[in-house]
Protein backbone atom coordinates (compact mmCIF):
# COMPACT_ATOMS: atom_id res chain seq x y z
CA UNK A 1 0.00 0.00 0.00
CA UNK A 2 1.36 3.64 -0.99
CA UNK A 3 1.65 6.06 1.95
CA UNK A 4 -0.88 8.91 2.00
CA UNK A 5 -0.43 12.76 0.43
CA UNK A 6 -3.39 14.67 1.54
CA UNK A 7 -4.13 18.59 0.77
CA UNK A 8 -7.09 20.48 0.82
CA UNK A 9 -8.39 23.67 -1.16
CA UNK A 10 -11.20 26.01 0.36
CA UNK A 11 -12.98 26.93 -2.07
CA UNK A 12 -13.01 30.78 -1.32
CA UNK A 13 -12.47 32.32 -5.06
CA UNK A 14 -10.98 31.88 -8.20
CA UNK A 15 -7.60 30.00 -7.65
CA UNK A 16 -4.57 32.08 -8.44
CA UNK A 17 -0.79 31.48 -9.07
CA UNK A 18 0.12 31.66 -5.06
CA UNK A 19 -2.42 28.46 -4.69
CA UNK A 20 -0.82 26.30 -7.81
CA UNK A 21 2.73 26.94 -6.90
CA UNK A 22 2.30 26.51 -3.13
CA UNK A 23 -0.12 24.12 -3.27
CA UNK A 24 -2.19 22.25 -6.15
CA UNK A 25 1.36 22.07 -7.88
CA UNK A 26 3.97 20.14 -4.67
CA UNK A 27 0.72 18.15 -4.61
CA UNK A 28 0.21 17.08 -8.11
CA UNK A 29 4.18 16.27 -7.94
CA UNK A 30 3.51 13.86 -5.11
CA UNK A 31 0.76 12.31 -6.44
CA UNK A 32 3.28 10.10 -8.34
CA UNK A 33 4.95 8.65 -5.65
CA UNK A 34 2.28 8.69 -2.87
CA UNK A 35 -1.89 8.11 -2.88
CA UNK A 36 -3.36 11.74 -3.38
CA UNK A 37 -6.35 12.17 -1.07
CA UNK A 38 -7.00 16.22 -2.17
CA UNK A 39 -10.47 17.44 -1.70
CA UNK A 40 -12.26 20.76 -1.30
CA UNK A 41 -12.47 22.33 2.29
CA UNK A 42 -15.72 23.91 1.89
CA UNK A 43 -16.70 23.58 5.32
CA UNK A 44 -13.79 25.48 6.24
CA UNK A 45 -14.48 27.99 3.74
CA UNK A 46 -18.12 28.21 5.32
CA UNK A 47 -16.37 30.55 7.93
CA UNK A 48 -15.99 33.46 4.91
CA UNK A 49 -18.11 32.40 2.15
CA UNK A 50 -21.86 33.14 3.73
CA UNK A 51 -23.40 32.64 -0.12
CA UNK A 52 -24.98 29.65 -1.40
CA UNK A 53 -24.39 30.67 -5.13
CA UNK A 54 -20.90 32.10 -4.71
CA UNK A 55 -19.99 29.06 -2.37
CA UNK A 56 -21.72 26.50 -5.45
CA UNK A 57 -19.59 28.48 -8.05
CA UNK A 58 -16.65 28.85 -6.11
CA UNK A 59 -16.78 24.92 -5.56
CA UNK A 60 -17.19 24.28 -9.26
CA UNK A 61 -14.18 26.70 -9.86
CA UNK A 62 -11.51 24.62 -7.51
CA UNK A 63 -12.49 21.09 -8.62
CA UNK A 64 -12.14 22.22 -12.37
CA UNK A 65 -8.94 23.06 -11.55
CA UNK A 66 -7.65 20.59 -10.13
CA UNK A 67 -8.88 18.32 -12.47
CA UNK A 68 -7.75 20.50 -15.24
CA UNK A 69 -4.06 20.74 -14.18
CA UNK A 70 -4.17 16.51 -14.25
CA UNK A 71 -5.86 15.33 -11.02
CA UNK A 72 -6.58 11.88 -12.21
CA UNK A 73 -9.95 10.80 -9.92
CA UNK A 74 -9.58 7.45 -10.95
CA UNK A 75 -6.43 7.42 -9.04
CA UNK A 76 -6.81 9.99 -6.17
CA UNK A 77 -9.51 10.45 -3.68
CA UNK A 78 -11.10 13.47 -4.84
CA UNK A 79 -14.12 14.79 -2.88
CA UNK A 80 -15.77 17.58 -1.31
CA UNK A 81 -15.12 17.49 2.70
CA UNK A 82 -18.94 18.09 3.24
CA UNK A 83 -19.78 14.98 1.31
CA UNK A 84 -18.17 12.85 4.36
CA UNK A 85 -19.54 13.07 7.72
CA UNK A 86 -16.88 11.07 9.33
CA UNK A 87 -14.75 14.01 9.68
CA UNK A 88 -16.88 15.92 11.59
CA UNK A 89 -18.03 13.15 13.95
CA UNK A 90 -13.83 13.43 14.60
CA UNK A 91 -14.15 16.63 14.55
CA UNK A 92 -15.76 16.22 17.91
CA UNK A 93 -13.93 13.86 19.29
CA UNK A 94 -10.51 15.48 18.45
CA UNK A 95 -11.86 18.77 19.95
CA UNK A 96 -12.58 16.80 23.38
CA UNK A 97 -8.76 16.24 23.72
CA UNK A 98 -7.60 19.75 21.97
CA UNK A 99 -6.50 21.95 24.64
CA UNK A 100 -8.55 25.57 24.24
CA UNK A 101 -4.55 27.30 24.01
CA UNK A 102 -3.54 25.57 20.95
CA UNK A 103 -6.53 27.01 19.29
CA UNK A 104 -5.99 30.59 21.07
CA UNK A 105 -2.31 30.37 19.22
CA UNK A 106 -3.18 29.64 15.60
CA UNK A 107 -2.35 32.17 13.78
CA UNK A 108 -5.21 33.07 11.85
CA UNK A 109 -7.42 34.35 14.59
CA UNK A 110 -3.96 35.64 16.90
CA UNK A 111 -3.96 37.89 13.79
CA UNK A 112 -7.43 38.82 13.93
CA UNK A 113 -7.34 39.54 17.74
CA UNK A 114 -4.20 41.49 17.31
CA UNK A 115 -5.82 43.15 14.54
CA UNK A 116 -9.33 44.31 16.82
CA UNK A 117 -7.37 44.84 19.59
CA UNK A 118 -4.63 47.47 17.23
CA UNK A 119 -8.49 48.90 16.09
CA UNK A 120 -9.90 49.20 20.18
CA UNK A 121 -12.52 46.70 19.23
CA UNK A 122 -13.18 43.78 21.54
CA UNK A 123 -10.27 41.24 21.14
CA UNK A 124 -13.39 38.73 19.55
CA UNK A 125 -14.84 41.68 17.23
CA UNK A 126 -15.98 39.39 13.95
CA UNK A 127 -14.55 35.96 14.47
CA UNK A 128 -16.92 33.05 14.84
CA UNK A 129 -16.81 29.60 16.54
CA UNK A 130 -15.88 28.19 13.01
CA UNK A 131 -12.65 30.79 12.44
CA UNK A 132 -11.82 30.18 16.34
CA UNK A 133 -12.40 25.92 15.97
CA UNK A 134 -10.74 25.84 12.48
CA UNK A 135 -7.68 24.53 13.04
CA UNK A 136 -9.33 21.24 14.90
CA UNK A 137 -11.54 20.58 11.83
CA UNK A 138 -8.31 20.33 9.46
CA UNK A 139 -7.33 18.03 11.90
CA UNK A 140 -9.72 15.55 11.69
CA UNK A 141 -9.63 15.96 7.95
CA UNK A 142 -5.82 14.98 8.17
CA UNK A 143 -6.32 12.16 10.66
CA UNK A 144 -9.37 10.42 9.34
CA UNK A 145 -7.46 9.56 6.05
CA UNK A 146 -4.39 8.69 8.27
CA UNK A 147 -2.34 10.91 5.68
CA UNK A 148 1.61 10.46 6.30
CA UNK A 149 2.51 13.67 4.19
CA UNK A 150 0.33 17.08 3.92
CA UNK A 151 1.66 19.30 1.14
CA UNK A 152 0.69 22.81 2.54
CA UNK A 153 2.09 26.37 1.57
CA UNK A 154 4.27 27.68 4.43
CA UNK A 155 1.34 29.65 6.91
CA UNK A 156 -0.22 25.83 7.23
CA UNK A 157 2.45 24.55 8.50
CA UNK A 158 1.23 25.22 12.22
CA UNK A 159 -2.00 23.63 11.36
CA UNK A 160 0.17 20.29 10.81
CA UNK A 161 2.08 20.76 13.52
CA UNK A 162 -1.65 20.69 15.53
CA UNK A 163 -2.18 17.43 14.11
CA UNK A 164 1.00 15.84 14.61
CA UNK A 165 0.10 16.73 18.52
CA UNK A 166 -3.81 15.66 18.52
CA UNK A 167 -2.61 12.45 17.02
CA UNK A 168 0.33 11.83 19.71
CA UNK A 169 -1.73 12.36 22.23
CA UNK A 170 -5.09 10.56 20.84
CA UNK A 171 -2.87 7.24 20.36
CA UNK A 172 -1.40 7.54 23.76
CA UNK A 173 -4.64 8.52 25.78
CA UNK A 174 -6.87 5.77 23.41
CA UNK A 175 -4.51 3.28 20.89
CA UNK A 176 -2.22 3.68 18.57
CA UNK A 177 -4.68 3.95 15.53
CA UNK A 178 -3.17 7.59 14.18
CA UNK A 179 -0.25 8.09 11.60
CA UNK A 180 1.68 11.05 12.35
CA UNK A 181 1.12 13.34 9.39
CA UNK A 182 4.41 15.54 8.06
CA UNK A 183 4.14 18.90 6.38
CA UNK A 184 5.70 18.98 2.83
CA UNK A 185 6.71 22.62 2.73
CA UNK A 186 8.09 23.30 -0.93
CA UNK A 187 11.40 25.96 -0.16
CA UNK A 188 11.55 27.17 -3.67
CA UNK A 189 7.68 28.64 -3.34
CA UNK A 190 7.07 28.98 -0.13
CA UNK A 191 5.87 32.52 -0.27
CA UNK A 192 4.77 33.62 -3.72
CA UNK A 193 4.67 37.44 -4.34
CA UNK A 194 1.51 38.87 -5.49
CA UNK A 195 1.65 42.23 -8.38
CA UNK A 196 2.24 44.49 -5.14
CA UNK A 197 5.35 42.12 -4.12
CA UNK A 198 3.53 41.25 -1.05
CA UNK A 199 2.18 37.17 -0.71
CA UNK A 200 -0.18 36.51 -3.39
CA UNK A 201 -3.38 36.02 -1.78
CA UNK A 202 -7.22 37.17 -2.20
CA UNK A 203 -7.17 38.90 0.67
CA UNK A 204 -4.78 41.84 -0.35
CA UNK A 205 -6.68 41.78 -4.04
CA UNK A 206 -2.94 41.26 -5.78
CA UNK A 207 -3.52 37.61 -6.97
CA UNK A 208 -2.94 36.51 -10.56
CA UNK A 209 -5.74 33.68 -11.67
CA UNK A 210 -4.06 30.44 -12.98
CA UNK A 211 -6.70 30.71 -16.05
CA UNK A 212 -7.48 33.21 -17.44
CA UNK A 213 -7.72 34.98 -21.12
CA UNK A 214 -4.92 35.83 -22.31
CA UNK A 215 -5.95 39.69 -22.89
CA UNK A 216 -7.44 39.49 -19.16
CA UNK A 217 -3.87 38.05 -18.48
CA UNK A 218 -1.81 40.41 -20.17
CA UNK A 219 -4.12 43.17 -18.16
CA UNK A 220 -3.08 41.70 -14.44
CA UNK A 221 0.65 41.56 -15.94
CA UNK A 222 1.11 44.91 -16.54
CA UNK A 223 -0.02 45.95 -12.54
CA UNK A 224 3.14 44.29 -11.36
CA UNK A 225 4.46 47.31 -9.24
CA UNK A 226 7.96 47.85 -10.66
CA UNK A 227 10.72 50.84 -10.00
CA UNK A 228 11.36 53.94 -12.09
CA UNK A 229 14.32 52.57 -14.14
CA UNK A 230 14.20 53.82 -17.49
CA UNK A 231 14.59 50.85 -20.68
CA UNK A 232 18.54 51.48 -20.91
CA UNK A 233 19.47 50.97 -17.20
CA UNK A 234 20.65 47.61 -15.90
CA UNK A 235 18.54 46.10 -13.67
CA UNK A 236 18.66 43.59 -10.74
CA UNK A 237 16.55 40.76 -11.49
CA UNK A 238 16.07 39.56 -7.75
CA UNK A 239 14.46 42.56 -6.58
CA UNK A 240 11.89 42.19 -9.77
CA UNK A 241 8.46 40.52 -8.71
CA UNK A 242 8.44 39.95 -12.53
CA UNK A 243 11.10 38.07 -12.47
CA UNK A 244 10.62 36.32 -9.38
CA UNK A 245 7.04 35.09 -10.71
CA UNK A 246 8.70 34.28 -13.95
CA UNK A 247 11.69 32.20 -12.49
CA UNK A 248 8.91 29.71 -10.59
CA UNK A 249 7.93 28.58 -14.20
CA UNK A 250 10.91 28.85 -16.84
CA UNK A 251 13.67 26.56 -17.20
CA UNK A 252 17.16 27.01 -15.20
CA UNK A 253 18.22 28.24 -18.91
CA UNK A 254 15.86 30.45 -19.74
CA UNK A 255 15.65 32.09 -15.95
CA UNK A 256 19.75 32.91 -16.47
CA UNK A 257 18.75 34.27 -20.29
CA UNK A 258 16.52 36.74 -18.71
CA UNK A 259 18.85 37.09 -15.37
CA UNK A 260 21.47 38.40 -18.06
CA UNK A 261 19.73 40.91 -20.27
CA UNK A 262 18.17 42.21 -17.17
CA UNK A 263 21.91 43.53 -16.10
CA UNK A 264 22.57 44.38 -19.62
CA UNK A 265 20.44 47.11 -19.57
CA UNK A 266 18.07 47.62 -22.79
CA UNK A 267 15.27 45.15 -20.96
CA UNK A 268 12.31 47.60 -19.99
CA UNK A 269 9.43 46.62 -17.85
CA UNK A 270 7.27 46.00 -20.50
CA UNK A 271 9.24 43.58 -22.11
CA UNK A 272 9.62 41.09 -18.95
CA UNK A 273 6.26 41.40 -18.68
CA UNK A 274 5.71 40.35 -22.09
CA UNK A 275 8.09 37.09 -21.14
CA UNK A 276 6.20 36.50 -18.06
CA UNK A 277 2.80 36.79 -20.23
CA UNK A 278 4.06 34.17 -22.65
CA UNK A 279 5.57 31.91 -20.51
CA UNK A 280 1.96 31.63 -19.02
CA UNK A 281 0.32 31.25 -21.62
CA UNK A 282 2.23 28.50 -22.89
CA UNK A 283 2.55 26.75 -19.67
CA UNK A 284 -1.57 26.91 -18.85
CA UNK A 285 -2.45 26.37 -22.42
CA UNK A 286 -3.72 22.85 -22.56
CA UNK A 287 -5.29 23.02 -18.90
CA UNK A 288 -7.08 26.23 -19.94
CA UNK A 289 -8.69 24.40 -22.55
CA UNK A 290 -9.84 21.84 -20.08
CA UNK A 291 -10.29 24.48 -17.69
CA UNK A 292 -13.10 26.38 -18.82
CA UNK A 293 -14.80 23.07 -20.71
CA UNK A 294 -15.41 21.97 -17.26
CA UNK A 295 -16.85 25.38 -16.11
CA UNK A 296 -19.21 25.50 -18.97
CA UNK A 297 -20.20 21.77 -17.92
CA UNK A 298 -20.67 21.58 -14.11
CA UNK A 299 -22.50 18.47 -14.02
CA UNK A 300 -19.63 16.81 -14.89
CA UNK A 301 -17.65 18.20 -11.85
CA UNK A 302 -20.58 16.85 -9.49
CA UNK A 303 -20.37 13.53 -11.35
CA UNK A 304 -16.76 13.30 -10.57
CA UNK A 305 -16.92 14.66 -6.87
CA UNK A 306 -19.89 12.21 -6.51
CA UNK A 307 -18.10 9.45 -7.34
CA UNK A 308 -14.63 10.57 -5.09
CA UNK A 309 -17.26 11.18 -2.40
CA UNK A 310 -18.54 7.30 -2.21
CA UNK A 311 -14.78 6.03 -2.42
CA UNK A 312 -13.83 8.91 0.10
CA UNK A 313 -16.46 7.69 2.60
CA UNK A 314 -15.80 3.90 2.41
CA UNK A 315 -12.53 4.60 3.55
CA UNK A 316 -13.59 7.61 6.22
CA UNK A 317 -16.44 4.85 7.55
CA UNK A 318 -14.04 1.77 7.91
CA UNK A 319 -11.35 4.14 10.16
CA UNK A 320 -13.86 6.02 12.32
CA UNK A 321 -15.06 2.68 13.28
CA UNK A 322 -11.93 1.83 14.52
CA UNK A 323 -12.02 5.45 16.38
CA UNK A 324 -15.34 4.79 17.93
CA UNK A 325 -14.14 1.55 19.29
CA UNK A 326 -11.21 3.54 20.34
CA UNK A 327 -13.03 5.95 22.11
CA UNK A 328 -15.50 3.43 23.73
CA UNK A 329 -18.56 4.49 21.93
CA UNK A 330 -19.23 1.41 19.51
P1 LIG B 1 -5.53 32.94 -0.10
O1 LIG B 1 -4.46 33.53 0.78
O2 LIG B 1 -5.50 33.53 -1.45
O3 LIG B 1 -6.90 33.00 0.53
P2 LIG B 1 -5.64 30.17 0.59
O4 LIG B 1 -5.52 30.53 2.03
O5 LIG B 1 -6.96 29.68 0.07
O6 LIG B 1 -5.16 31.41 -0.28
O7 LIG B 1 -4.51 29.09 0.26
C1 LIG B 1 -4.69 27.81 -0.34
C2 LIG B 1 -3.35 27.09 -0.40
O8 LIG B 1 -2.44 27.82 -1.22
C3 LIG B 1 -2.65 26.95 0.97
O9 LIG B 1 -1.95 25.70 1.03
C4 LIG B 1 -1.70 28.10 0.99
O10 LIG B 1 -0.61 27.89 1.85
C5 LIG B 1 -1.28 28.19 -0.48
N1 LIG B 1 -0.95 29.57 -0.82
C6 LIG B 1 -1.81 30.61 -0.92
N2 LIG B 1 -1.17 31.74 -1.27
C7 LIG B 1 0.13 31.40 -1.38
C8 LIG B 1 1.32 32.13 -1.72
N3 LIG B 1 1.28 33.42 -2.01
N4 LIG B 1 2.48 31.47 -1.73
C9 LIG B 1 2.55 30.15 -1.45
N5 LIG B 1 1.48 29.39 -1.14
C10 LIG B 1 0.28 30.01 -1.09
N1 LIG C 1 -6.53 25.38 5.85
C1 LIG C 1 -6.09 25.11 4.51
C2 LIG C 1 -5.90 26.46 3.81
O1 LIG C 1 -6.35 27.47 4.26
C3 LIG C 1 -7.09 24.27 3.74
C4 LIG C 1 -7.25 22.93 4.39
C5 LIG C 1 -8.33 22.49 5.08
C6 LIG C 1 -6.27 21.90 4.43
N2 LIG C 1 -8.11 21.25 5.55
C7 LIG C 1 -6.87 20.84 5.18
C8 LIG C 1 -4.98 21.77 3.93
C9 LIG C 1 -6.18 19.66 5.42
C10 LIG C 1 -4.28 20.58 4.18
C11 LIG C 1 -4.88 19.54 4.93
O2 LIG C 1 -5.30 26.52 2.81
Amino acid sequence: MKAISLTGIKPTGTPHLGNYLGAIRPALDLAQQYEPVYFIADYHALTTVQDASLMRDNIYKVAATWLALGLNPEEALFYKQSDIPEIFELNWALSCITPKGFMNRAHAYKDKVAKNIEAGEDQDYGVNMGLYAYPCLMNADILIFNANVVPVGKDQKQHVEFARDIALRFNKTFAPIFTIPEPIIQEKSDVIPGLDGRKMSKSYGNTIEIFLESKALKKKIGKIVTNTQSIEEAKDPDSCHIFALYKLFASPEATESLATRYRAGGLGWGHAKAELHHLLEETFQEARTKYFHLMANPLEIEKILDYGAQKARLRAKENMEKIREALGVS
